[in-house]
């Protein structure tokens, strides 16, 4: 059983994990981009593909040591080789999570534009008491993030796959309960701007030589 160097609890494990049909459909496709003896470059999709598995069959988006295991196993590399991927990078949860993550971006861009806002919102519309943690309901687990590349539109809330932009404490509550509701409001600026151009509306390039 892996310990969590957060809280050094014990985080329980599946006995076992086996790729389902729809993932191995998914691992073949992948595999086949890289050449012959190449395939340990496929871990990172492959490690994405256990914890999408992992949230269809128990509701939690997560990467089990055994699920590393058999990445491993496929791509025929040293189960270290594994581990030592998938406990790099933060968007593999390594121990379970609730039904939704919430992720608070807390960089410097996202910071100055009120991220510390987002967070407070976070907690008291998701009952989550702060980061590292989820909801006694299970469906909320918070996580502070670092820059998620959308600083344009900054602050950003990722929830699960989506990022929600331009949020204040007020919107992020109204997503928040929105979500509770079981709805997903679709993702992008709440203020509705356009992509990434200003608010209001372009600035540039507006005057078409000719026309
Ligand atoms: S600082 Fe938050 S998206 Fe870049």
């Amino acid at each position: 059983m892996a310990t969590d160097v957060s809280t050094g609890n014990e985080i329980p494990q599946p006995e076992s994990f086996s790729f389902d049909e729809e993932s191995n459909q998914a691992i073949e496709k992948i595999v086949a981009r890289y050449p012959a003896g190449k395939q340990a470059s496929a871990v990172i999709p492959l490690l994405y593909i256990v914890q999408r598995q992992m949230k269809r069959q128990t509701g939690s988006a997560w990467v089990p040591t055994k699920g590393m295991d058999a990445v491993a196993e496929r791509l025929g590399m040293a189960p270290i080789r594994v581990y030592e991927v998938a406990t790099f990078y933060f968007m593999f949860n390594t121990r379970p999570i609730g039904k939704i993550h919430l992720q608070v971006c807390g960089t410097t861009p996202c910071w100055l534009r009120g991220s510390e806002e987002v967070f407070k919102a976070c907690k008291d519309a998701a009952h989550v008491p702060g980061y590292g943690q989820t909801s006694a309901d299970g469906l909320f687990t918070l996580t502070e993030v670092e820059c998620l590349g959308g600083c344009v539109n900054a602050p950003i809330l990722q929830v699960d796959d989506d990022y929600y932009e331009d949020l204040d404490y007020e919107s992020t509550v109204r997503l928040i309960e929105a979500l509770k509701r079981g709805e997903r409001p679709a993702p992008g600026s709440v203020i509705g701007r356009q992509t990434s151009a200003p608010v209001g509306g372009p600035l540039t390039l507006i005057d078409v030589p000719g026309e």
